[in-house]
């Protein structure tokens, strides 16, 4: 298995909205309910994607397990990750730690000293295991925890 982690391209947006999706809809789903789900996926379209590639202030990149696009990163240059997500299929494979990995070290060539991300319930303790403290629940409507890492 071979994992490549690149600056996603305009022919990308679909394949990266389709995985944003189902990890949403299929791995956080169990944690939770339908409505936020819904409330979540709602700005995943691939318009969305295409306008993130085209903001001088965002790094979308995809990732990739064997040449096929199975994760995405969006990176903000002000210290923030907005998107860390991989399909089913690639879960426990490396590519989040690869995908992870990829941003914080472009975040320390911009010269960004923290990063800072709202962590699902679901990505909570991959988060820790790579160095992120927990800062607590952010209080938003769908709930999720501050974490921020020092680079
Ligand atoms: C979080 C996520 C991106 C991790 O990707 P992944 O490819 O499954 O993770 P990796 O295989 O790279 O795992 C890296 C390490 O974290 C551990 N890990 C992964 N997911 C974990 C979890 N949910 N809880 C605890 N540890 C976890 C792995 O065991 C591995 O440990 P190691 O380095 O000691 O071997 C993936 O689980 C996912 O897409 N989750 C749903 C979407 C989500 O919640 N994203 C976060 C948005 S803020």
């Amino acid at each position: 298995m071979t994992l490549n982690i690149r600056p996603a391209t305009v022919e990308d947006a679909p394949a990266l909205c389709d995985v944003n999706l189902r990890s949403i809809r299929e791995i956080c789903g169990k944690d939770y309910p339908p409505d936020r789900l819904d409330t979540w996926c709602a700005n995943k379209v691939p318009g969305n994607y295409l306008k993130w590639l085209a903001d001088p202030k965002l790094r979308l990149y995809a990732g990739e397990r064997d040449g096929r696009v199975a994760g995405v990163g969006l990176l903000d240059v002000n210290g923030w990750i907005f998107l860390l997500y991989v399909e089913p299929e690639a879960l426990g494979s490396g590519l989040g730690k690869a995908l992870l990995a990829h941003m914080e070290q472009e975040a320390r060539a911009m010269g960004l000293g923290r990063l800072q991300l709202k962590s699902t319930i679901t990505a909570r303790d991959f988060y820790a295991r790579q160095g992120y403290e927990d800062l607590g629940p952010t209080g938003d409507e769908i709930p999720s925890f501050r974490m921020e890492k020092a680079l």
